[in-house]
């Protein structure tokens, strides 16, 4: 046990089930080689790690590391004159549709080297790191040709290499139609979206597989067909699902046996009951809910009662949530949705795990990844009830100290 290290001195949150936020007042977790080797009381730490290594946080919480599950923090350029434009009363769907919205992110990210996409989202990802987070998902679908949606998803695998946090990368080449296809949504899936996600599934881009199912983008048939060739490469699914309205995605996610469907401020009971069944994950997105002044909220006491597990990510992009604050997404989770601050924890922790399919975090427990975030509050409920203030007093990355 010479190689391991004790982490004691505060109250520890594992997000294990058992007490509300699987909370120890005084807890201690060993871990070695990057991996977190016993959990528990500290009067219960066994004699074999009493003389290693051992960082005492004084008072401290300890939590899982915070995970992101649904972002879109790489692409070029800003939205500020949408925001506007939105402000003096055009809807989302009107900015869209006058070739702004989406579209406009997709040509600035055509324009943009590799380099320059990489050094545009480092900040963003700064912001998520400096607040306890060290899994994050990324997802391409501002190319929408084949050769921008390749070359978001480099950016996305090169950040992980410069930056202590890992990176899931999501191929989202569903979600919008390009001009140069206008009218031709069918063509564009074909000769577009279909072949791009098999060179990049073939160049080892690829964790996952979204789109974007709402009457500005496409239509579930549409979708299916995206899904048929994921399944076939052996790739999960996720999908963008009820935002606006409610085409049923949720429901065709599920019988994908989908990760995660995603917004769902429309989603009936017929598409949570599909969800609960297949174990798909809902992830709340208060972010996109806030800036476009939606008023429809996801059905929370519907998830609540048929037992699916909600997530909550940032949603980070340009258009509908320039959002890089995990703790602020905690705090809207609750304050316009009423989630618990415990559901809003658990949301960026074990069940953001459960969302891009990693078992091996999202708790503190035996054998999961030592990421760790050590908190200047005493109790776990202070990360949600805060706005604009970040507590993060340090992240442990693999076990690093
Ligand atoms: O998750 N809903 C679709 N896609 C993004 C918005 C993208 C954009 O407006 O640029 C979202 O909200
Ligand atoms: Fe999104």
């Amino acid at each position: 046990m010479s190689d391991s290290k004790v982490i004691a001195g505060g109250p520890v949150a594992t997000m294990c089930e058992g007490a509300p936020y699987g909370l120890m007042a005084e807890g201690a977790i060993a871990i070695s080689g990057g991996v977190i080797d016993w959990v528990g009381p500290l009067g219960e730490l066994p004699d074999a790690y009493r003389g290693c290594e051992r960082l005492d946080v004084q008072g401290r919480l300890i939590t899982p590391a915070l995970i992101d599950c649904h972002t879109h923090v790489v692409f070029a350029g800003n939205r500020a004159r949408e925001f506007e434009m939105r402000l003096e009363g055009a809807s989302y769907e009107e900015v869209a549709r006058a070739g702004g919205g989406i579209v406009s992110t997709v040509k600035a990210t055509r324009a943009a080297t590799l380099e320059a996409l990489v050094q545009d989202a480092l900040p963003r990802v700064d912001a998520l790191i400096a607040e306890g987070v060290a899994t994050i998902e990324i997802k391409s679908g501002y190319g929408l040709d084949r050769d921008t949606e390749l070359r978001m998803l480099r950016a996305a695998r090169q950040i992980s290499a410069m930056r202590e946090i890992e990176v899931k990368t999501t191929y989202l080449g569903a979600h919008a139609v390009p001009p140069e296809f206008k009218g031709r949504d069918d063509a564009f899936i074909d000769e577009v979206v279909i072949p791009t996600l098999r060179a990049a599934h073939a160049e080892g881009l690829l964790d996952a597989v979204d789109g974007f199912c709402e009457g500005i983008a496409f239509q579930p048939a549409q979708i299916a067909r995206v899904f048929d060739v994921a399944k076939e490469l052996g790739l999960p699914v996720k999908l963008h699902a009820e935002q606006l309205s409610n085409l049923g995605g949720a429901k065709l996610a599920a019988s994908y046996g989908a990760l995660s469907a995603d917004h769902i401020e429309y989603l009936d009971q017929d598409g949570v009951v599909a969800m609960a069944t297949a174990g798909t994950i809902a992830v709340i997105l208060p972010g996109a809910f806030y800036t476009l002044r939606e008023t429809q909220e996801p059905p929370i006491d519907l998830l609540r009662k048929h037992c699916v597990s909600m997530a909550l990510a940032t949603d980070c992009n340009p258009g509908s949530s320039p959002l890089t604050s995990l703790l602020l997404t905690m705090n809207m989770g609750c304050t316009l949705f009423r989630m618990t601050p415990e559901e809003a924890l658990a949301g960026v922790t074990k069940n953001a795990a459960v969302a891009l399919g990693l078992p091996d975090r999202g708790t503190l427990a035996e054998g999961q990844r030592a990421d760790i975030a050590i908190w200047d509050v005493r109790h776990p409920a202070e990360l949600a009830y805060r706005i604009g203030f970040n507590p993060l007093h340090k992240r442990i990355f693999r076990g690093e100290l």
